[in-house]
């Protein structure tokens, strides 16, 4: 097959990975900079352009779009869908995955556990947000974070008020701003679990290493492998699905009641090949393979 990477980072582990177990299972490898893309869009003439050049014929695409670029990546990702490219992920998947608030509301409706989650653009309303949680502390969270950026632990009612006072100011629209239950059995701690075609392919827990509440390697968190239950399996699988995700990183606290999700993540890093010993590389080529074949499936979210 012609496969192409959209990756603006070519040196990326994970770019790397995937073009060296695509190119030993004899295919032919792009990297493309989807920064470096362009659309041009016309009645039953759509095109993607590549450093000004039209873009070839691919057999299947893997976008790895960055979070700072999701408008944009998703933009090309979509162009190419629509003149008929495989991907294995689906630009309205991705841009699903990239806003938590969006995300709870689909996990939730597929049947999924997660954190309590409130959200208001009110300011009135900061009393009774508090008192669904149960009081505090609380996690404040924004939609549209990433590597545990914009989470914050509120401990007491007056820290949350201000600190939702000042979110609110930046958001007046309030979508951007989620309120969340505190998981404080787990805390400092998280699953990170990597589904690839219906199937855990690899999963390690996240420790913090520091009194930090966020467990996120890029907080300094550290990763171990660790094995799952056929429940925390079942979850992550589920998660994967209720966003219309093949290929997902998904994100578990261990609660007293059980795994709660705490997001999907639609190009989750490779750093878990290293903590693993798994190939996840050569799963996510597999699953180009076989899905590239078949005819587009219907992406049934529907939101
Ligand atoms: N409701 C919660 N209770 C306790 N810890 C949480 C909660 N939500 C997030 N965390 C911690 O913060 C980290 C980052 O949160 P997450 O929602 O995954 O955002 P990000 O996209 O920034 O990774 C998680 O990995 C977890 O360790
Ligand atoms: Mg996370």
């Amino acid at each position: 097959m012609k496969i192409a990477i959209l990756s603006n980072g070519p040196g990326n582990y994970s770019t790397k990975r995937l073009k060296e177990e695509a190119v030993s299972r004899g295919h032919e490898v792009d990297i493309i900079k989807y920064k470096n893309c362009y659309v041009s869009i016309e009645e039953n003439d759509n095109k993607v352009f590549y450093n000004g050049e039209p873009l070839g014929h691919y057999d299947a695409i893997i976008p790895r779009i960055a979070n700072s670029m999701t408008k944009y990546g998703t933009t090309i990702v979509r162009q190419l869908e629509m003149q008929g490219v495989y991907s294995t992920a689906k630009s309205i998947a991705i841009v699903r995955a990239r806003d938590k608030l969006r995300s709870m509301q689909l996990l939730a409706k597929y049947g999924v556990d997660i954190p309590k989650t409130v959200v208001s653009r009110n300011n009135s309303d900061i009393d009774d947000l508090l008192e669904q949680l149960g009081g505090t502390p609380i996690i404040i969270k924004l939609a549209r974070g990433t590597h545990g950026n914009g989470v914050v632990l509120a401990e007491t009612k007056k820290a949350a008020k201000s600190v939702l006072q000042a979110f609110y100011v930046m958001d007046a629209d309030g979508t951007n701003i989620l309120l969340q239950e505190f998981i404080k059995e787990s805390a400092g701690t998280d699953i990170r679990v990597f589904v690839v075609g219906g199937r855990v392919v690899a999963s390690m827990q996240r420790q913090s290493l520091t009194d930090d509440f966020r467990s996120n390697l890029h907080q300094g968190g550290m990763g171990i492998p660790i094995k799952l239950t056929d429940i925390e399996k079942k979850t992550a699988i589920r998660s994967a699905r209720a966003m219309g995700l093949g290929i997902a990183g998904v994100d578990i606290m261990r609660s007293n009641r059980g795994p709660l999700v705490l997001e999907v993540n639609a190009s989750p890093g490779f750093g878990i090949e290293k903590v693993t010993g798994r190939n996840v590389a050569v799963k996510i080529i597999e699953y180009a393979e076989l899905n590239a074949k078949q005819k587009p499936k219907r992406d049934r979210v529907g939101a």
